[in-house]
């Protein structure tokens, strides 16, 4: 429960610069008085519910709240406990103030001014505007009675007197959550589609990777198993040609043609020999048939003598022709021979360079094909293939994860609607309204007949309220006259109280009545009403603003006066 204690304010409505200070829960019941436009209202009304919650109890504007004369240092100050703790509130116009202490410490003001006042709403007077002003305040040509609030409204004071707005409150944050969830599953779901796409392209990539790699390889196997079969080739070559043989074949040719060339030399000079001797016995032969003396010793040649050395000379010219002719043979047998080595040191140089060149072109392909066997076993299969496999299987996992974030999300969601479905009108805070609805009915009701007020009231879940009066058939709260509904105004205002107190929820030690005798209430209501004030009292601070103070005066304990001098609003405690 909260007790309020003091309210002041200073350059507020009709009120000057001096602090004006009321005692809230100093007296049972308090009657206020004073000539219109004395400052009643802007005391016990405006002032309360601006400090509260930043708003007046009438329709003014926040400005106009400041003094017109002085114009600024609007201040409005109360002060309440609730349970062991004492709170200050202190508000400004001109200059802003809003400001909360917990027994004598300043609330932490980080938070946004709108922030401070939902704390101050939320946590610590747990009720708001429209709660407080329907279980504090009645009459008074601002107050909206509670009859003729909309339904939602009608429904949040009864949840707020109920304690049950938090699960309104609930369901607000839960609504949003599930908006929030169902946008990250959308946003999931683009993820996942790129996620798949990104898949698919990089399945299709590793396939055709793999494709090319085995293509690939096919076509290096087929290249080396080419390379080998020339290299056996080359082989069978270098053994079929033997470079050992060769050589030695090189060497002995060699070996031969100096010979034969040596002994053609030998025989070449023994042929020319023989032609130098031929030339001098063909001169002998000539000498003989042209002359009949010796040049040398003048005597006589005989013809027997030439004849014979003729003959003699001839024959050894056949034998000069013949020993040539011989020769000659040898020396052709030999040319021959020399040519057929020169043949065989040919072939055999020929067959030295085809050796080499077989084994330089067995190099070539011994190398080509361990580079080939390189390649294929460094190629992607176990490189890019498997870097790209890697890459596959991170973006499966990350599918995953995105799968069953979303799967919790769904589940997420169902648990929210599940709740939701508890909170929301119809579930959990329909049950407590119904369990309320008739104790709220049996306080309403009895509030009524003890104001002589003889009908059968019955509100419903939706809050719409059947009045069954006798010979009548069902009222609404607009079929009765003005006196009746301040009857019924008045009992659901007790009604809630009774009920906030029963709940501990939007209790507080304040009720204040602004003109409710002046206007519709007959003599007998009158009577009627301050008894059941006098009942109130007992555990409550009543506060009634009234004109008609001359017949009031005597049945209240405390009277409190209002009135302006030199424009500015005072208050007279008698
Ligand atoms: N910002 C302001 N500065 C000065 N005076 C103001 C301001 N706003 C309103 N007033 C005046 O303050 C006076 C007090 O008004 P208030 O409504 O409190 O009177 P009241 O005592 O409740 O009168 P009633 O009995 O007619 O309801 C009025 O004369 C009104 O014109
Ligand atoms: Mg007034």
């Amino acid at each position: 429960m909260i007790i309020f204690e003091k309210v002041r304010f200073k350059n507020f409505g009709s009120f000057g610069n001096t602090m004006t200070e009321i005692e809230l829960n100093k007296n049972k019941s308090t009657l206020i008085c004073g000539t219109n436009g004395s400052g009643k209202s802007f005391a016990f009304l405006d002032s309360i519910t601006f400090a509260l919650f930043g708003k007046p109890f009438r329709k003014i504007n926040i400005p106009q709240l400041v003094n017109s004369i002085n114009e600024k240092g609007c201040l409005v100050e109360i002060e309440f406990s609730r349970g062991l703790d004492k709170f200050l509130v202190r508000r400004g116009i001109s200059p802003r103030i809003l400001e909360i202490y917990k027994n004598g410490d300043l609330l932490n003001q980080d938070a946004k001014s709108l922030d401070y006042q939902v704390i101050l709403e939320q946590q610590i007077l747990k009720m708001n505007y429209k709660t407080f002003t329907q279980v504090v305040i009645l009459g008074s040509s601002a107050f909206i009675p509670f009859m003729q609030l909309s339904t939602a409204d009608r429904r949040n004071v009864i949840e707020n007197i109920l304690d049950i707005d938090i699960f309104s409150t609930m369901n607000t944050v839960l609504k949003g959550k599930i908006l929030s969830l169902k946008e990250s599953i959308r946003d999931i779901n683009t993820k996942l589609e790129i996620e798949r796409n990104k898949i698919n392209v990089q399945t299709t990539y590793i396939n055709t990777l793999e494709k090319k790699n085995s293509e690939d390889n096919q076509d290096k196997e087929s290249l080396i198993t080419e390379h080998e079969a020339k290299i056996h080739n080359l082989q069978v070559l270098i053994l079929n040609i033997n470079p050992d043989i060769s050589q030695d074949h090189i060497q002995t040719a060699i070996d031969n043609i100096k010979t034969q060339n040596n002994i053609l030399k030998q025989h070449n000079k023994n042929i020319s020999a023989r032609e130098t001797n031929k030339q001098q016995i063909q001169k002998e032969i000539k000498f003989f048939k042209d002359n009949q003396v010796c040049p040398t010793c003048s005597q006589g040649i005989s013809d027997k003598l030439k004849k014979d050395k003729i003959i003699s000379h001839n024959t050894q010219i056949t034998d000069l022709d013949i020993g040539i002719e011989e020769i000659q043979r040898w020396v052709s047998i030999m040319e021959n021979e020399l040519n057929a080595y020169e043949i065989a040191l040919t072939q055999s140089r020929q067959e030295l360079v085809e050796v080499n060149a077989a084994k330089k072109e067995i190099e070539a392909f011994t190398g080509d094909i361990l580079r080939i066997r390189k390649s294929i076993s460094k190629s992607s299969l176990t490189g890019d293939i498997s870097a790209e496999k890697d890459k596959l299987n991170q973006m499966a996992g990350g599918l995953e994860v995105l799968i069953s974030e979303r799967t919790g999300h769904a589940e997420d969601i169902l648990y929210h609607e599940l709740a939701n479905d508890l909170l929301r009108d119809g579930g959990v805070k329909t049950k407590i309204i119904k369990y309320y609805l008739p104790h709220m009915n049996k306080y309403i009701n009895k509030y009524l007949s003890a104001m002589d007020f003889f009908v059968q009231f019955n509100m419903d879940e939706e809050f719409n309220e059947k009045i069954k009066s006798r010979y009548r058939d069902d009222f609404t709260y607009m079929n009765f006259s003005e006196g009746e509904k301040m009857r019924i105004d008045l009992a659901l205002l007790l009604a809630w109280r009774e009920i906030a107190r029963l709940k501990n929820s939007v209790s507080c030690n304040l009720l204040i009545l602004d003109e409710v005798f002046d206007s519709s209430l007959d003599s007998v209501g009158m009577d009627e009403l301050m008894k059941l004030l006098k009942v109130v009292s007992d555990t409550t601070n009543v506060y009634v603003i009234s004109h008609k103070s001359d017949q009031l005066v005597d049945k209240f304990s405390t009277i409190v006066s209002f009135d302006k001098k030199n424009n500015f609003s005072r208050m007279i405690n008698s």
